[in-house]
């Protein structure tokens, strides 16, 4: 069996990110041999512009994507989009096309009913043109996440029904592409 390791990805920065509290419920619906981790240090990329070379922590983050079988995102909705610090970093893969192909899930969620659709929307297009390799299942939306979570763990039982699917959807399309 090869083995498997997924890459999280918080679009928040913030300690107790109801995002990262997310990525990790989805982790425990991973079977026992798959390794997760979170990438650490998304806020210290310098802005992205073409003309710059790739200095730690991007090429940190692009070796953490290389390395991985899959990837999944989550992200919260600022002002109607992506967070710049998510959407910057995306930027840094798209020259050297790490995402492309690459089995990828992503969850937006937000304390609003509107569940960060606005995000997602954003997010889905921009990987698109990153080229990674997704279905028709691998975005979910989560709305009024604040009371779906108690004591930094996802609570609601619907919440963790569809993170699991998400956890299975995504060893599905890693399946796919190991063969
Ligand atoms: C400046 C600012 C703008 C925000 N804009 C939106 C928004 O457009 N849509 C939304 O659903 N939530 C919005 N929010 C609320 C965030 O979704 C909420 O703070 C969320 O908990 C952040 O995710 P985190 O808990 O993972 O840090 C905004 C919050 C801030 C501070």
């Amino acid at each position: 069996m090869n083995s498997i390791h997924i890459l999280g990805i918080s679009g928040s920065l913030r300690a107790d990110s109801t995002n990262t509290i997310i990525l990790n419920s989805f982790q425990e619906h991973l079977p026992r041999h798959v390794t997760f981790e979170i990438f650490q240090g998304l806020g210290e990329f310098p802005h992205f512009s073409p003309e710059l070379q790739d200095t730690e922590p991007v090429t940190r983050f692009k070796n953490a994507i290389q390395q991985a079988s899959g990837v999944i995102i989550c992200t919260p909705e600022y002002a109607f989009g992506v967070p710049g610090t998510l959407k910057n970093a995306l930027d840094w893969t798209v020259g050297t096309g790490d995402l492309n192909d690459k089995p990828l899930a992503v969850i937006s969620a937000s304390p609003l009913n509107s569940g960060g659709d606005k995000a997602l929307a954003s997010i889905l297009l921009t990987l698109t043109a990153l080229g990674a390799k997704r279905n028709e299942h691998s975005a979910l939306s989560i709305p009024n996440i604040k009371q779906k979570i108690r004591d930094g763990k996802v609570t609601d039982s619907e919440t963790i029904s569809l993170l699991k699917a998400q956890a299975e959807n995504l060893m599905e399309l890693i399946s796919s592409v190991q063969g």
